[in-house]
């Protein structure tokens, strides 16, 4: 029986009134509304005293459980006490579901892990370039038009990106804030504790990449902004209980993208090295940054591997019949073949170092071979930008955009579309580890 009330339950509140996606702000509204709930179920002042409330406001509505009812006598088989209540049956199963630690509906409110350092460019960057002189920056309309705050906020989307669902999907309810926004902040240590963002748009594996665009933070001054942070820490909490702290912390780095581009758009490196020899250095030179990562502390590591870059509806412009850049895709694979290696090697020699790499490349494959189940009817176009496919230019206040925003994979000619962020983080957390290797996500956070 109690597996039958349990059942019904869970369709009840979280599938079919919530949708199967709790996320934090629904968490929250619901456990707001179940402790609303048990108030005016137990206590019995306060029931009477809202019922008279709103016999003064809706007379009549409130004939729920009159004296003349009838009632059952199998109440604990019922999920309903009147039309609006719940039995004392269902409001033990329900608390007791919530208060089940390892609840999975309950995940969103009770973090995963004490912190989340992200590391990357444009897919992950928060805000950090709106501090520099840079091209690379997305402070202008119509970026964030889909964001809480409806306005632009330094992400390359119309609403959160990849950064924001992994923080939420970890069970943090506000996204790591960007480095810069902090450096002149007083009692920087609590601000650091629960992660931080270093990402910075057009950043690169390399410390030169795309120079067109002006300043950003590279991955090795990224890193270095990193162990200012691990010296506070360790200042406020001493030096093992930050070290603890910082081996249970999640560190994800996304790079490559603006390395590839910038291999392809400028002559010097084509002049240095064979794309080959180009892709051995992302990956050692990477390879270097985890390692002083590691140093400062860090220990569970999550890489996302490149998507097929060359669908990007920038790169397909390129093409007169709107196709991927396969070159740009090859190359892509590559990379994460090297990347791949170069885990593999470091798990080997570094004592304690783990990792999760996350198949990018197929999932998004799929979602643009395949887009219909995932809701998506634009593969090809952007939502904002200029010209054919909406890819002449990057999203400007002078851009036309679409209203379907949801049905469009890319949400400029470089940057996927909330919708499509969302999707991707969902596979990596909700699936077994058919997307990443050697574990999955949830299982290097139990590490
Ligand atoms: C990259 O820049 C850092 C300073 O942020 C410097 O220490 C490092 O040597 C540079 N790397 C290369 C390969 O130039």
């Amino acid at each position: 029986m109690t597996t039958t009330l349990q059942e019904q339950l869970k369709n009840l509140f979280f599938h079919s009134i919530f949708g199967r996606d709790c996320t934090v702000t629904v968490c929250v509204n619901l456990w707001l509304l179940v402790l609303g709930y048990l108030d005016a179920f137990h206590h019995k002042e306060l029931r009477t005293r809202q019922k008279n409330t709103m016999k003064k406001q809706i007379p009549g509505l409130l004939n729920t459980t009159m004296p003349i009812s009838t009632y059952c006598s199998n109440r604990s088989d019922h999920v309903f006490w009147d039309l609006y209540h719940p039995t004392q049956a269902t409001a033990h199963i329900f608390v007791d579901t919530i208060f089940d630690g390892s609840s999975q509906y309950t995940l969103p409110i009770n973090p995963l892990v004490p912190a989340v350092f992200l590391f990357g460019d444009s897919l992950f960057d928060v805000g950090n370039n709106n501090f520099l002189i840079s091209l690379a920056k997305a402070d202008l309309p119509h970026h964030g038009i889909d964001f809480p705050t409806k306005k632009p906020t330094g992400r390359f989307s119309n609403g959160k990106h990849c950064a924001d669902f992994i923080a939420e999907k970890v069970g943090f309810q506000t996204s790591p804030p960007p480095y810069l926004s902090l450096v002149f902040k007083k009692n920087k240590a609590s601000l650091f504790m629960n992660g931080v963002n270093f990402a910075s748009s057009a950043a690169g594996i390399f410390n030169e990449t795309l120079p067109q665009l002006g300043d950003k933070i590279p991955l090795s001054k990224q890193v270095e902004y990193y162990a200012t942070v691990y010296e506070e820490l360790v200042k406020e909490l001493g030096s093992s209980a930050a070290q603890h702290r910082l081996s249970k912390s999640l560190f994800v780095l996304e790079f490559g993208t603006t390395d590839l581009a910038s291999y392809a758009l400028t002559p010097e490196p084509q002049i240095k090295y064979t794309r080959q020899q180009y892709v051995n250095l992302m990956s050692s030179t990477l390879k270097g940054q985890l390692k002083r990562l590691y140093n400062y502390g860090a220990r569970k590591f999550v890489l996302p591997g490149l998507g097929p870059v060359g669908c990007m509806p920038g790169q397909r412009v390129t093409s007169p019949t709107d196709d991927c850049n396969e070159e740009s895709n090859h190359w892509a694979v590559k990379y994460n073949e090297e990347l791949q290696l170069m885990l593999q090697e470091l798990k080997s020699e570094l004592h304690g170092f783990s990792y999760t790499y996350l198949d990018s490349y197929t999932v998004l494959q799929n979602i643009i071979q395949n887009p219909t189940p995932y809701g998506f009817t634009k593969v090809k176009a952007a939502c904002c930008g200029l010209g054919r496919l909406n890819a002449m230019n990057l999203c400007l206040p002078i851009s036309s955009y679409c209203s379907n925003r949801n049905e469009y994979v890319f949400w400029d000619m470089f940057h996927p579309s909330e919708a499509t962020a969302r999707i991707f983080v969902n596979t990596f957390f909700n699936s077994p580890s058919q997307y990443a290797f050697p574990i999955s996500v949830r299982q290097l956070i139990a590490i």
